[in-house]
């Protein structure tokens, strides 16, 4: 962790397992991991989804879209003359997200790519809006802003960032502490770790524009929405 995230945000925990090592992990839990996180994750995924207001013609990117089911409704809100993108670092997950596209019938209004969200294989200003749900806080502490910054190059002036993750923030609690607990004990297995989102985004230089509190079974979670503006946070 470098000097200037570790004063930020001093008690946020690192994830000391390396890219290769996630690839494999999410590799390996792909084809079960519905079952792992469906009624844990997937409610605050679609309520932060719900968030960002995916309207018809826009082009969308969707980073760890994991199994799919977010980018699926995405790729339904643009509509034919829309584009949704997904980027992820696991090609597990790429195949499930694809056989569901593609049983959908949505697969020629989706591109899906494999790699890694910190250095973002797209153009200045291509994206109307960006969606991340229980990824952020995969990162690294020291690479949470560099892959912020990064989202912020590829959205459009004005375009839209809704983040869905576990939170730091509404202090310690028992069940806090075990996760962490956890996370410490084996970090290549529960590489999610609750981080300070809105804080996060700010720092970033984004406005936020609305933050919502949830609670992930005993866990806190955040969804923030927030654009791409050059100053003037309003929350
Ligand atoms: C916890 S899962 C969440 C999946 C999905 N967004 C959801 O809410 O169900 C995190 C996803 O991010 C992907 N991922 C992890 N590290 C990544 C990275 N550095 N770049 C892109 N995707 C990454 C994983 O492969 C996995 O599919």
């Amino acid at each position: 962790m470098n000097k200037e995230n570790e004063s930020k945000a001093p008690d946020i925990l690192p994830v000391p397992r390396t890219k290769e090592e996630a690839k494999r992990s999410y590799d390996r839990i792909s084809r079960y991991y519905d079952y792992l996180t469906g009624a844990f994750e997937r409610k605050y995924a679609e309520m932060a989804l719900e968030r960002l207001s995916v309207s018809e013609g826009e082009t969308v990117l969707e980073i760890g879209f994991g199994t799919g089911h977010c980018l699926k409704r995405i790729a339904e809100s643009v509509g034919p003359k829309g584009k949704a993108y997904g980027i992820d670092l696991s090609t597990g997950m790429m195949e499930i997200s694809k056989e569901r596209l593609e049983k959908a019938g949505l697969e020629d209004r989706v591109k899906l790519l494999c790699g890694d969200a910190a250095s973002l294989p797209f153009d200045d200003s291509t994206f109307d809006a960006v969606f991340m749900s229980f990824t952020l806080e995969l990162f690294d502490t020291p690479e949470i802003p560099k892959v912020l910054e990064q989202i912020k190059r590829v959205l459009k002036p004005e375009g839209r960032l809704v983040v869905v993750s576990m939170s730091k923030e509404n202090g310690e609690s028992i069940f806090l502490r075990l996760y962490e607990w956890i996370h410490n004990k084996w970090p290549k297995y529960v590489d999610c770790r609750p981080i300070y989102v809105e804080q996060s985004l700010r720092e970033a230089g984004y406005t936020v524009k609305s933050k919502e509190k949830v609670r992930l079974f005993r866990l806190p979670g955040e969804i923030v929405v927030a654009v791409n503006r050059i100053s003037g946070n309003i929350v």
